[in-house]
């Protein structure tokens, strides 16, 4: 399979080849304004197929509500707000995004949940979120974002500095499949191509091992095949990890 899959990635490489010129020449930063447009559709039909995944992940946010009955939530890479109505009643949500073109979408999102107190948007990426101080929010929220930032350890390790003590985690990624599996082969394939269509997207990453080694003091971990997706990212982790 590794010919097979070398030649193909070659052509994979050979069809990236004008994104990449894009991207020298700074073209590609317009489709950066187009991205937030696309992922705001596209979550529509995420959301419905993981729509029972997702509640069970977020069932027990409620559980990390701080001592004075307030729920402090900060969502790493919010892009439209997809997870908006799976938090509790009451919930405060501070959201963070480093592309500012999401904002509209979000605020559209932030509209249609009238439950949650939005405390602001902080156009920021996950590696470095300096604007937060050390230990202020119960609950940090990452989905689909690990597979694009520049530097998962260190964004793992910036959600642990922000988080308070006791405070968790929660997360839902698509991951790289079991070698030798046909998922595999598309996703060492199609790498090049996905990188530019999906905003920096990298659909070939062991992120369960970053979270493995991030030093938490419990990690609520699973795999499993998210239902309906195409087949690049259908292998997934979802769970939560306490501070
Ligand atoms: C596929 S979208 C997912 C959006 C949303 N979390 C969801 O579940 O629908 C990926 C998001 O990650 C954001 N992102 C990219 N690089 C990032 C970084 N270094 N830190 C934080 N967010 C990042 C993108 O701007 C985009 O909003």
């Amino acid at each position: 399979m590794s010919c097979l899959l070398y030649f193909c990635r070659i052509l994979c490489l050979v069809i990236a080849l004008p994104f990449q010129i894009m991207d020298i020449v700074g073209l590609y930063a317009f489709y950066k304004r187009l991205f937030p447009l696309f992922a705001y559709n596209i979550t529509f039909s995420y959301n419905d197929k993981m729509h029972e995944t997702k509640r069970d992940l977020f069932r027990n946010l409620y559980k990390f509500t701080g001592p004075d009955g307030t729920l402090r939530l900060l969502e790493i890479g919010c892009g439209s707000g997809a997870n908006f109505k799976f938090y509790p009643d009451g919930c405060t949500v501070i959201c963070t995004d480093p592309n500012p073109h999401f904002e509209r979408y979000l605020q559209m999102s932030m509209d249609a949940s009238k439950h949650l107190t939005y405390e602001r948007f902080l156009v920021m990426s996950g590696e470095d979120m300096k604007e937060v101080r050390d230990e202020s929010v119960d609950v940090v929220v990452c989905t689909l974002v690990l597979c694009s930032v520049s530097n998962v350890k260190r964004v793992l390790e910036e959600a642990r500095r922000i988080l308070k003590t006791g405070g968790a985690f929660y997360f839902m990624e698509h991951v790289v499949s079991e070698p030798s599996s046909w998922t595999y082969f598309f996703q060492h394939v199609l790498q090049p191509l996905w990188y530019y269509l999906g905003d920096g997207c990298t659909i070939t990453r062991t992120t369960w091992k970053d979270l493995e080694g991030a030093r938490f003091s419990e990690l609520h971990l699973r795999h499993f095949e998210a239902p309906g997706v195409t087949i690049t990212i259908k292998p997934h982790i979802t769970g939560y990890a306490i501070k």
